[in-house]
């Protein structure tokens, strides 16, 4: 998809289609009988008389997600023009731009359109928020999941061009624009892995992907295989690996900017888990395919690492991607075995689906061996973690309230939802074991608190944030913004987090 910026009129673009957001300026909020007030958000006068008709019309509300598509629309040089409901506007915000601009997508391709101009909108967000969010929003929703339809040429329209209208510093303009791209690139990136089904995204597989866009984009890149894992003494790791025929992989890429600040080294710690049958506690084979998507966490790690190497800000950052199968076999784990940790710590194997939270013990004991200052982690960690924050939010966990106010800050810039979970020290007695030092499952109750405590012990005092992405990072329905599939979330929130740590 190409994306330009001009600075025309409106009313000068001779394109298939000019789309204007309307908002709907009504004052009083849903469920209230209210008359909406849609106007076009824009001050063009030509644009505002070509939409006058329709408007009156009373067939345009400006609710969320309403198009209307106005054929030759008078005196525009477009052929056509594209009104989308944006809601209130008196909450208007980036985030719901960013929708918007998929939802063009997604409703222009669906009609053979093949290229439109978004006007950016008049509101509060300004103009070059606006400008990014809107390529961000386009890219996202350009992606499709159905890869291995065989009329997924015919049947998969793609937009190839979108001109972003904005009137402003031609300079910022355009950075806006380029970060937006790269952004959204990375998360399509990310998506793509993720939407590899399992026999096609072994560990070796996204070892050899993370390897390839390490050599495009100059990060550096080494992966470690099973005898490199043992000599680290990663028994937690290895203890998932050894059930499976396919090779785990340890996947490190290395960002290393010069004029970085010297005490500051961030770690992004991925969960790899290319395919989660559960292991001996096997999982049930209703929804068991969706497992697939168990590498979601690392391969978030992995495209914000892209993000970051292209955008080159001055902060040191590791990643450390944990890939390996989770497989019943004659060599698999078992319930009650006990595992040495890489720090040294015991541990009791409960259940072998709880997989994720042993790969990742190691990959935190690895990252502050590394010399990270700061972690986070990003996991499909549990289904305790849907049954408390459904679909919409991410869960999210601090060891350190500091480094969580600025995560949560970077959240709100990235549009995305998280939820704070609570790491209280009474919730530590759940991990006591008979046997070694703690077990990696305890009850039902709390299930992702649990999970996040077990984390915490190989956090240890290095500031750790810890993403539980297990009810977001697939999408269970399309919505108007994005196909159903991998969603990519929190990569946009790390690499704005990332950024706020630069020289
Ligand atoms: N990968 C799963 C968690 C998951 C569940 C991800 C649903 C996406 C959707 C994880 O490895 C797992 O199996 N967790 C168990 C832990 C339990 C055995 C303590 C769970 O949540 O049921
Ligand atoms: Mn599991
Ligand atoms: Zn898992």
């Amino acid at each position: 998809m190409n994306t330009n910026l001009s600075s025309s009129a409106p009313a000068e673009l001779e394109t298939d289609c000019l789309v204007a957001v309307v908002l709907d300026h009504g004052e009083k909020d849903h469920g209230e009988k209210d008359k909406p007030a849609p106007e076009v958000a824009s001050s063009d006068a030509a644009l505002r008389q070509a939409a006058q008709e329709v408007i009156a019309s009373g067939e345009v509300t400006g609710k969320a997600f309403e198009t209307t598509l106005v054929h030759h629309p008078a005196n525009l040089k477009a052929k056509r023009l594209l009104l989308l409901g944006g809601g209130k506007s008196k909450t208007f915000s980036a985030s719901d731009l960013r929708k918007l601009a998929g939802a063009a997508v997604r409703t222009l391709k669906g009609k053979s359109i093949r290229s439109f101009a978004f006007v950016v909108p008049e509101t509060a967000v300004a103009v070059q928020d606006g400008v990014r969010a809107i390529v961000e929003g386009a890219f996202v929703g350009e992606f499709e999941p159905g890869y291995y339809k065989s009329d997924r040429k015919n049947n998969d329209p793609k937009i190839d061009a979108v001109t972003i209208v904005a009137q402003g510093d031609a300079k910022l303009l355009q950075s806006a624009l380029d970060t937006g791209r790269i952004v959204a690139e990375s998360q399509n990136f990310t998506r793509d892995l993720v939407n590899e089904p399992s026999n096609r995204m072994t560990p070796s597989v996204l070892a050899e992907r993370a390897r390839k866009m390490a050599s495009e984009v100059g990060l550096g890149c080494e992966v470690l295989g099973t005898d490199k894992i043992k000599e680290l003494k990663m028994g937690a790791f290895w203890g998932v690996a050894q059930g499976s025929d396919e090779p785990p992989a340890l996947i490190v890429l290395r960002y290393n900017p010069a004029g970085a600040p010297a005490n500051i080294h961030l770690g992004l710690v991925g969960k790899g888990i290319t395919f989660d049958t559960g292991g001996i506690s096997i999982k049930p084979a209703d929804g068991m395919e969706k497992m697939k998507y168990d590498m979601a966490g690392g391969a978030t790690m992995i495209g914000a690492m892209r993000a970051i190497a292209l955008l080159k800000p001055k902060v040191k950052v590791t990643a450390i991607i944990l890939a390996t199968e989770n497989m019943p076999s004659g060599k698999a784990q078992k319930p009650g075995d006990v595992q040495f940790a890489m720090s040294g710590k015991s541990i009791e194997i409960i259940n072998t689906d709880a997989e994720g939270r042993l790969v990742l013990a190691d990959g935190l004991c690895y990252a502050r061996q590394l010399g990270c200052t700061h972690l986070v982690d990003a996991a499909t960690l549990t289904g305790a973690v849907v049954v408390a924050l459904g679909y919409v939010n991410a869960g999210i966990f601090a060891s350190d309230d500091q480094m969580y106010d600025r995560f949560a800050q970077a959240m709100k810039q990235a549009g995305e939802k998280m939820w704070r979970l609570p790491l209280d020290d009474e919730y530590k007695e759940l991990l006591k074991s008979t046997i070694a030092d703690m077990t990696n499952a305890g009850s039902r109750w709390g299930g992702a608190i649990f999970a996040a405590m077990f984390l915490k012990e190989f956090a240890e005092d290095t500031p750790w944030i810890h993403l539980d992405i297990a009810g977001t990072a697939w999408m269970e329905d399309q919505k108007p913004w994005i196909a159903k599939g991998p969603s990519g979330i929190a990569l946009r929130s790390l690499v704005e987090f990332v950024k706020s740590w630069a020289a």
